[in-house]
């Protein structure tokens, strides 16, 4: 254990040196080359030719971003189908093949109950894609066999009926049986439309499939790589999640060639995750959506930033259908929306009322916009990824978010922000990341989980940590950032549906990734998170040691500054909340799930021209 500690960290050491060195020549504002990040594909970034040769810029990027925002999600709302046939066409339009059978049924489903975004479910034709290579009985035998190993339990639908099939497994595992039973709950109203058939239910957060690229294909795809007797749901020492994920890539990527996977292969244009940002483009880029679609094979070193590269459970390297709340890329695992998600838990659900069916309209500790607090607030344990190998919980999301948000944390941030004497008008400031921290940051582990490099006193000493708080304190703040933990965030759900706005950053695809749109629902934050300073710049107006630092705590004008910003932020959190109440209701989980269910019953069918839906 120390030995394979001080491994990860002299070469973290070493690959942070060659980060670092490359990081001296410092950008000033007014250089407008656009260094092409490598951390994310560039057409995802606003270009940084905003600025001309002053040190003065008269567009700020965010209007404009939510502005397209609006446009767009106004657009994909008002093309939906309206009728049956309308639908049918839409359909065979996407996929090139009729609906499954049932689609009328399921029609009628979504229209009673008022579902809006009835063409968007790409996300289901997206994951089931590979199953269709496999016969309907390899999907039905795949079924089974998924159900047999560790972690994975098996709902059947048995004569209109979903139940929880009993498989009697040497590994026990404490999470089981809440995934399943909440799947369960999302079938209810319509299980008995439903034919005979198992789902194997991930009882984990994390995903599980990872096929390696040269068997993803007929008819490598039918290769047993696996024997399901003798799997441990551990890696014991041989292997690991990325080991695994590299195997997915093709083999002209960077991720295939051992050495280039675990060195940055950018050096000479990096874009930083482990330390503070300074230069303008790196601080002034904003996400114009969050980061599920960083390919991590063609950029193997940014591995090390995320924890789900350091799972200690096994993944699958053969195409089970596995039912899963989160996808993140390069896994096979079936979207589901997670139990979190639905029903109630005091821990998760805004509005959380013990007395009643459902949860209450309005949380009883939420507070009227103007009395909310303008600092980021964030609460959570140090969960984020497992200890195979260890030594690498530093650079995990919440780990890297709470150094950098941290009141002592060695940085400057280069804020743009509104000029109290030109309104219009941005200046750039540089302020250290200290007095930014202590005045705009409020976020603390409440417990530690899992291990860290120097032990528990080290992570302590490290990070803030705080009392822990109830779900509803949350509701005091303006912005609510919601971070990866294991997997995805499974507050989410909670904090659209609160007054509040949300920042999220997050590599996981979800089945509701299609149907919300960043920059007018939540704020969307890279995986990096240093342009949240700016995000804040933008909404809340300078900080006063931004304003110190600029000289012009004493102009009056300064107070305008902030009103406009502000109500940009509560739109955001209104059209959040307003999203959740239309477009993030249980129903529309259903709506899903049903839609699901339907084109799962005709992998599983051995005829599926019969099991297709013609009007
Ligand atoms: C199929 O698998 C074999 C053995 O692993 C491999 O040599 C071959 O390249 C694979 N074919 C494809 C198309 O990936
Ligand atoms: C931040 O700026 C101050 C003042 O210019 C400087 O002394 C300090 O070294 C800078 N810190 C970092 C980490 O660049
Ligand atoms: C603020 O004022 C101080 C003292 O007059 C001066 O040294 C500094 O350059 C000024 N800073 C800015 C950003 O104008």
């Amino acid at each position: 254990m120390r030995g394979w500690l001080y491994i990860a960290w002299v070469f973290l050491f070493f690959m942070l040196a060659g980060l670092l060195s490359s990081r001296r020549n410092r950008e000033v504002v007014g250089s407008s080359a656009a260094r092409s990040s490598w951390f994310r594909s560039p057409s995802k970034w606003l270009p940084f030719a905003l600025y001309g040769d002053s040190n003065v810029l008269d567009e700020h990027p965010i209007p404009r971003l939510m502005a397209d925002a609006e446009k767009k999600f106004k657009t994909l709302l008002a093309k939906q189908s309206k009728t049956l046939p309308e639908a049918v066409a839409e359909y065979k339009r996407r996929y090139g093949r009729d609906p499954p059978l049932g689609f009328d049924d399921w029609w009628k489903f979504a229209t009673e109950n008022d579902v809006k975004l009835v063409d968007e479910f790409d996300a289901i034709v997206e994951d089931l894609a590979p199953f269709w290579s496999l016969s309907g009985a390899e999907f039905r035998w795949r079924a089974y066999e998924a159900g047999q190993l560790p972690s994975i339990d098996l709902v059947r639908i048995e004569d209109g009926l979903a139940i929880d099939l009993k498989v009697e497994k040497k590994f026990k595992d404490t999470e089981k049986g809440h995934r399943a039973l909440g799947f369960r709950r999302l079938l209810e109203k319509f299980q008995d439309k439903l034919p005979d058939m198992d789902f194997p239910i991930n009882a984990k957060a994390e995903g599980r499939v990872l096929v390696p690229w040269e068997h993803q294909t007929y008819p490598n795809l039918t290769i047993e790589e696996l024997s399901v007797e003798n799997f441990t749901p551990d890696w014991k020492g041989t292997g690991s999640v990325w080991h695994a994920f590299r195997r997915t890539c093709a083999p002209d990527t960077q991720a295939r060639r051992l050495f280039s996977s675990y060195r940055n292969p950018n050096a000479e244009k990096p874009r930083s995750l482990l330390g503070p940002q300074n230069t303008v483009d790196e601080v002034f880029n904003f996400a114009e959506s969050v980061d599920v679609d960083l390919d991590y094979c063609h950029y193997p070193w940014a591995h090390f930033t995320q924890g789900h590269f350091f799972s200690d459970w096994r993944t699958v390297p053969q195409l089970y259908p596995v039912l899963s709340p989160a996808r993140a890329k390069g896994f096979a695992d079936i979207r589901i929306p997670s139990h979190y998600y639905h029903g109630q838990n005091s821990r998760y659900t805004y509005g959380w009322d013990p007395t009643n069916e459902d949860p209450k309209e309005i949380d009883d500790m939420e507070v009227p916009w103007d009395d909310k607090v303008e600092v980021i607030f964030w609460r959570g344990a140090t969960t984020g990824g497992g200890s195979t190998p260890p030594g690498f919980s530093p650079f995990y999301q919440r780990h890297r978010f709470l150094r950098m948000a941290h009141e002592n944390a060695k940085a400057n941030y280069t804020i743009i922000h509104e000029s109290p004497l030109n309104p219009g008008t941005y200046i750039s400031t540089t302020v250290p990341a200290m007095e930014l921290n202590r005045e705009i940051m409020d976020v603390a582990f409440v417990s530690a989980v899992g291990s860290y490099p120097g032990g528990e006193e080290a992570l302590r000493r490290e990070h803030r940590f705080a009392q822990s708080v109830p779900l509803g304190e949350h509701w005091s703040y303006k912005y609510l950032i919601d971070l990866d933990g294991m997997s995805y965030s499974g507050r989410f759900m909670a904090f659209m549906a609160s007054d509040s706005a949300v920042i999220k950053s997050t590599v996981y695809k979800e089945y509701f990734t299609d149907w919300i749109q960043p920059w007018l629902h939540f704020i969307p934050l890279s995986s990096s998170y240093s342009e949240i300073y700016n995000i804040h710049a933008y909404f809340s107006g300078p900080s006063s040691a931004t304003l110190r630092i600029a000289n012009m705590s004493h102009v009056p004008e300064v107070k305008n500054i902030h009103a406009n910003g502000d109500q940009q932020l509560k739109k955001i959190a209104r059209a959040g909340k307003q999203w959740k109440k239309t477009i993030g209701r249980t129903v529309d989980m259903e709506a899903y799930v049903y839609r699901l269910c339907l084109e799962y019953a005709r992998l599983w069918a051995d005829d599926r021209d019969a099991w297709s839906f013609v009007l």
